[in-house]
């Protein structure tokens, strides 16, 4: 498995013959290395309604028939755009043939706005376990800190995380490196900042404060094999 960011919350898994993008913003993110229209996943994951996460979903699932998995109502709401789904919720879980994906709790909003200026409520947040080839990956999707990330590390053991550090709409540097004392995992990925004035950070800071995690830093399109 090979697994890699791509600025904001993007991140690429590559899995046997799937490729697979959770958050897919690429087009408007000023920090990502990806062109939309290259990219041809297999599969899209979902955390989340707000358009820099769900980014170019439509667009890309529709040119490639990708598989877009979100929460029930974001993926209805997509469904109704034309675009093949699969509806989960919190706490469930299903294996897929390129591997399981679990939906965990985020405290965050959800909804969409559209070109007309609607705001579409698209359910709860969520953050994904993903597991494959004996690894698992957990992407927190945009969250504050709570104290059920130390349930999360203990029923899941996770070998890399993708945790916001952005603060102002998630968890800032301190929560997030409480974070990685309660999910445990071997090796934490800092996500979701500079992309906007609001979210500006030193991820050196936050490598800083944790202790027990080991740190990397990822410019967009660094990754590593696991
Ligand atoms: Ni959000
Ligand atoms: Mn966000």
């Amino acid at each position: 498995m090979y697994v890699s960011f791509h600025g904001h919350s993007v991140v690429k898994i590559k899995t046997g013959d799937f490729t697979i993008l959770i958050d897919p913003f690429i087009s408007g993110n000023g920090l990502t290395d990806l062109i939309a229209e290259n990219e041809k996943p297999n599969v899209i994951l979902l955390t989340h309604g707000h358009n820099d996460h769900v980014g170019d979903t439509v667009a890309i699932a529709k040119a490639n028939d990708s598989l877009v998995i979100a929460p029930f109502e974001l993926a209805e709401y997509l469904e109704w755009q034309g675009v093949r789904t699969h509806g989960m919720h919190i706490g469930g879980a299903y294996q897929f043939e390129f591997g399981k994906v679990k939906f965990t709790q985020a405290f965050h909003g959800s909804s969409y706005v559209t070109e007309k200026n609607e705001i579409i409520y698209t359910g709860m947040p969520a953050g994904i376990l993903f597991s494959a080839e004996g690894k698992t990956i957990y992407h927190a999707g945009d969250t504050a800190l709570f104290g059920d990330m130390k349930l999360i590390g203990e029923r899941h053991p996770i070998d890399l995380a993708f945790l916001p550090i952005g603060d102002n709409f998630t968890m800032g540097i301190e929560d997030a490196a409480y974070a990685v004392e309660l999910l445990k995992p071997q090796a934490v990925v800092p996500i979701h900042y500079n992309t906007f004035p609001p979210i500006k950070q030193d991820p050196n800071d936050f490598k800083e404060l944790v202790k027990h995690s080991n740190v990397h830093i990822w410019e967009a399109g660094d990754g590593t094999e696991m």
